[in-house]
């Protein structure tokens, strides 16, 4: 069992190719990966920070656009990648042609720890932007799936593609690269425990080297207020309960602005009022931000409000892969069974 959460470091950020520019460039759609345009043509996302301070405001709000108009141009540029064989529906093989690649696939995964085998042929995909919910029982491997994205540990057989390219052969060197795309908010944070909460948020931003001290600490403070820790910048990770601790890695992964954010249980053994306001800020930052997000979660509620599809596992298999609707419509009695044991520790 992985107990402790690898640290931080590997999240580290470099400056993006892809900085604002100060003239401003026609916009063309056919650009995918280059996003950059003036600044009054950014996506709205005012839905994220509205309620920050005036103080705050300005500096988060051009951060966010900067990071959600990056988003919509790599999604953009991954969907019209080839599509391959990656099921994007249960059962369904992707039609190269007409449906977009997806932004994350596992196909046919395989992966044992001695003689445990935990996933067997294991496939299912994201499409960029899209929210897909892992659900299973405690054991199932729904934070080794995780864990394998972020190249912690390699698969014994398959691919995982990530933005196009099959992840699995990389070089610890290659997943940095990776994990500047994709981060993961660990259950516990995996804060840096020796300096304060408004460092850590302030790490990847010192890692562009671009913003002026100033920025940066609007930033920090308005990303706090953001995600409900206000006013929390000069604490250490070790005076946070649990659930600040996730808001916290939460605000730190959006620091890094990252194309796609994995949640390891981010509802899980937080009092509820923390536990409606995560949910909240994931649910935002999927449509304000257009971010790709994976999310570990044993609450259905949760799942039905936020997922774009489900892949329940179960004894080593996808079990079921698809739409919120498709899962409730399932025949399947292993699904039904779940989706039934569920309604009764937590009643809709
Ligand atoms: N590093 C490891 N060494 C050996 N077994 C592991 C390791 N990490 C996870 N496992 C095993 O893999 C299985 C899936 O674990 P995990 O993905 O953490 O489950 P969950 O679905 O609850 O997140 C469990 O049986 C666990 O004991
Ligand atoms: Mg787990």
């Amino acid at each position: 069992m992985a107990d402790s959460d690898p640290k931080p470091d590997q999240n580290s950020v470099e400056p993006p190719d892809n900085q604002i520019q100060d003239e401003p460039r026609k916009p063309d759609a056919a650009e995918g990966a280059d996003p950059v345009q003036p600044s009054d043509q950014r996506p709205d996302v005012s839905e994220l920070t509205s309620e920050i301070s005036p103080d705050n405001q300005d500096a988060v709000h051009e951060f966010m656009a900067e990071a959600a108009q990056q988003n919509e141009a790599a999604n953009e540029a991954v969907a019209e990648g080839a599509g391959g064989d990656t099921p994007t529906s249960a059962g369904a093989p992707a039609n190269g042609d007409s449906t977009p690649a997806p932004y994350i696939a596992f196909e046919h995964i395989y992966k044992s720890f001695g003689d445990t085998d935990v996933l067997k042929d294991v496939s299912f995909s994201i499409l960029p932007g899209e929210t897909l919910c892992i659900l299973g029982r405690s054991g199932v491997g729904k934070s080794v799936s995780l864990q394998m994205l972020m190249g912690f540990y390699k698969p014994d057989k398959g691919r995982i593609m990530v933005a196009g390219e099959d992840i699995c052969g990389y070089t610890e060197k290659q997943m940095q690269e990776v994990r500047r795309k994709v981060t993961m908010v660990f259950q516990n944070g995996a804060l840096f425990d020796s300096i304060t909460v408004g460092e850590n948020v302030a790490f990847p931003l010192r890692e562009r080297h671009d913003l002026a001290e100033d920025q940066i600490q609007q930033v920090v403070r308005g990303l706090l207020e953001m995600v409900g820790v206000a006013g929390m910048e000069d604490l250490l990770p070790s005076d946070l309960s649990t659930g600040m601790k996730r808001s916290v890695a939460i605000a730190r992964a959006l620091a890094s602005q990252p194309e796609a954010v994995l949640y390891d249980e981010p509802t899980t053994m937080v009092d509820p009022l923390m536990g409606h306001l995560l949910g909240n800020l994931i649910a935002r930052l999927k449509t304000q931000l257009h971010l790709t997000s994976i999310v570990v979660t044993h609450d259905m509620r949760f799942a039905r409000r936020l997922a774009d599809r489900v892949v329940f596992l179960h004894q080593g298999e996808a079990r079921f892969f698809g739409t919120v609707d498709e899962m409730d419509k399932s025949d399947d009695p292993v699904l039904k069974e779940f989706l039934e044991l569920d309604a009764l520790v937590l009643p809709v």
